[in-house]
């Protein structure tokens, strides 16, 4: 089966209302909880994409009963650390970075070895960043490659609370000690500087108990060990990263608008909200609300012209983490020169998304500066493409996909566009909405 698209026409304008698929980070962490607490929890509108299903697979293995229907997920949770332990246990991570470091918090209790693989791209990503931490709670990790999956989990059965200073801005490294502190003896503190805090917002809707001291740079966290989490029901609300490649596509396309249902608008997650209205685009949150402790909005987005080179903050690159590439896009597309720095991570993601992001505005005649943790786009307003162009990554890797298909809709050219299928993990619904959208048929 072909795993391509081609596109050689940019989209025309539109005025459509979408729905975007569920949030990945709470969908998987949904999932984590449910399987600790005791009983039949329920989600709506659980992301199914592979990064979940692989959720759902490693959580079978473990002996969680789940039963997965086209409109809800039930999750018969075992209580913290009631995992059932086979022998020779091997969990498949798959292409997820989140499932991988989270799950580990998770299994340092275990009575049998476990091994940890993923799938070739993630076999590339260091997983030392929480090992390390998670070792210091007393349990090993033998890795045959030095820090790379796969790995062995050679658990330990007197966890004991740990001081963890998270210094990246890693939603994942603190969510995985997070996990971890569930069941170990005494308080593990936490000071980790800022990322998304969807763990910190479920452990304190859950009533685990949890103490959170913010100052402007750094959260100070601790959690005592927990004996009981209640079943909970949840209604995954959707994801702004996914949502922020529509955003984009309307903000590049001429007389267009769009209205995004039901976004989770975590501040923590919305960085790229914040910088592309620096930027000059009209973009509106609607019927704001809270739910457990999240914020969910309507998005409402306008066509915008002139949009106005940015010199990116860095106190807000965890905020946009995942949103870089598509930011560059406009940056691409925006008048002046626009700089990133300090975003090395980057080059951590499921491909070495800054380099890619370079080399893809290149191929699409667009000048940028490089170095290991930072870039310059030279924007050209009116840039028009009149060349052929094929994407083609080494490595499986999503938002290069969705970001280099954005591209060809807004800024013409003729493109091939390599590893369709990677939309499964993160985003399923991605081409059915441009396709949608309209019917422009790709
Ligand atoms: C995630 C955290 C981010 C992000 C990833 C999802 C999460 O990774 O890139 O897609 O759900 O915690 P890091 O925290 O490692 O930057």
């Amino acid at each position: 089966m072909k795993n391509f698209i081609k596109i050689n026409k940019k989209i025309s304008s539109f005025n459509e209302k979408i729905e975007i698929d569920g949030d990945k980070s709470l969908s998987i962490r949904w999932a984590l909880l449910a399987s600790q607490a005791e009983g039949k929890s329920r989600a709506y509108k659980l992301l199914k994409s592979e990064d979940v299903i692989s959720t759902l697979n490693c959580l079978k293995k473990l002996g969680v009963k789940i039963n997965l229907q086209n409109d809800f997920c039930e999750i018969h949770g075992k209580g913290v650390n009631g995992y059932t332990y086979k022998k020779n246990l091997s969990l498949n991570a798959g292409n997820s970075g989140t499932l991988g470091r989270l799950l580990l918090g998770l299994l340092i209790h275990s009575k049998e070895k476990i091994k940890v693989i993923g799938d070739r791209s993630l076999s590339k990503r260091d997983f030392s960043r929480v090992t390390l931490p998670l070792e210091k709670f007393g349990a090993k990790f033998h890795y045959k490659k030095k820090n790379k999956l796969p790995l062995t989990v050679l658990a330990s059965q007197s966890i004991k609370g740990i001081n963890y200073l998270e210094n990246r801005g890693s939603a994942q490294c603190k969510s995985s000690i997070m996990l971890a502190a569930l069941n170990a003896s005494g308080t593990t503190s936490i000071k980790a500087k800022k990322s998304r805090n969807h763990s910190e917002l479920l452990f304190k809707y859950l009533k685990i108990p949890i103490k959170i001291k913010k100052t402007k740079k750094y959260d100070f966290i601790d959690i005592k060990k927990t004996k009981k989490i209640k079943a909970f029901n949840y209604r995954i609300p959707g994801d702004i990263s996914s949502s922020a490649f529509f955003i984009v596509l309307t903000i590049l396309t001429n007389n267009s608008k769009l209205l995004i249902k039901d976004v989770n608008v975590n501040p923590s997650r919305t960085g790229v909200i914040k910088i592309l209205k620096k930027m000059g685009a009209k973009i509106l949150f609607k019927n704001q609300r809270n739910y457990k402790g999240e914020k969910i909005s309507d998005i409402l987005i306008q066509s915008s012209n002139n949009l106005k080179a940015i010199n990116f903050p860095p106190e807000l690159n965890s905020s946009a983490i995942d949103e870089f590439l598509i930011i560059f896009l406009v940056a691409a597309r925006a008048k002046g020169i626009s700089y990133f720095k300090h975003i090395s991570e980057l080059n951590q993601k499921e491909s070495p998304r800054l380099n890619w992001g370079s080399k893809i505005l290149n191929m699409m005649g667009v000048k940028t500066k490089l170095t290991k943790d930072s870039i310059k786009i030279y924007g050209q307003p009116d840039l028009k493409i009149n060349k052929s162009i094929i994407i083609k990554s080494y490595l499986k890797d999503h938002r290069i996909f969705m970001m280099s298909t954005i591209a060809a809709l807004t800024c013409g050219g003729q493109w091939k566009i390599y590893d369709k299928d990677s939309i499964n993990t993160s985003f399923p619904s991605f081409l059915k909405i441009v396709n949608n959208l309209k019917n422009y048929s790709l």
